[in-house]
């Protein structure tokens, strides 16, 4: 295991509370802006998770570690990801940050012994998102959008938030295309953003498609 992982381990007494271990961990590395973010992304994650019949805890679990990965420096992401056998795609190469999903999905299993699958996936594409999402990832997904961590408020956030109140795919769509038409804005095009704008369109399409049929079929 590379070196900054065994590290990890070392910084702290962990205890059954992930929770307070990580934002210790991310505190302990002086990454309180990411702190304060995961903290809030995490009660957002369980809230949507609560409006969207998911399960909370697991949400929250989710969104608290979501950039854990926070505690590696920029340029040894590739470098650890390397050691981890995580599979790097070019433009993760092009641009390392991006890469920060995998790397964190792997923190929380290793360090912090997430086995949950579920957890552990919408961790790992929470940046970017993919084709054929679960609730849970689109959740953590969103959750990170709207309690970004930047001033203000996001440009996206009265769409998205119009979107929620349709379904939680309408709502993530809101974000998915805003970047998809702002692709010049971005360091890197990841191709799970594209499979995840082209499986959302497709979603979206079918269930419009479905609500006119139904429309006709009460209007005959
Ligand atoms: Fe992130
Ligand atoms: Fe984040």
């Amino acid at each position: 295991m590379h070196l900054l992982l065994l590290e990890l381990r070392n910084q702290l007494e962990f205890t059954d509370d992930i929770f307070e271990d990580s934002i210790k961990l991310l505190s302990k590395y002086n990454k309180i802006i990411v702190a304060e973010h995961s903290k809030c992304v995490a009660i957002e994650a369980g809230q949507l998770a609560n409006v969207f019949g998911e399960n909370c805890e697991d949400a929250r679990l989710a969104g608290v570690l979501h950039d854990i990965s926070a505690v590696i420096p920029n340029d040894k992401k590739i470098e650890v990801a390397e050691s981890l056998y995580i599979d790097i795609l070019s433009e993760e190469k092009q641009f390392p940050p991006i890469i920060h999903q995998k790397l964190s999905k792997e923190i929380a299993r290793i360090v912090f012994g997430i086995t949950n699958e579920r957890i552990l996936n919408a961790i790992g594409c929470h940046t970017t998102l993919k084709d054929n999402p679960t609730p849970l990832e689109m959740i953590v997904f969103i959750a990170d959008k709207l309690k970004w961590d930047q001033e203000g408020i996001p440009p996206y956030f009265i769409n998205v938030q119009e979107g929620l109140k349709q379904s939680l795919e309408n709502g993530v769509f809101a974000f998915v295309k805003y970047l998809y038409h702002n692709q010049s804005s971005l360091k890197v095009v990841h191709p799970w953003l594209v499979d995840a704008y082209d499986y959302l369109r497709e979603f979206i399409c079918e269930q419009r498609a479905e609500s006119y049929e139904n429309v006709d079929i009460l209007i005959k």
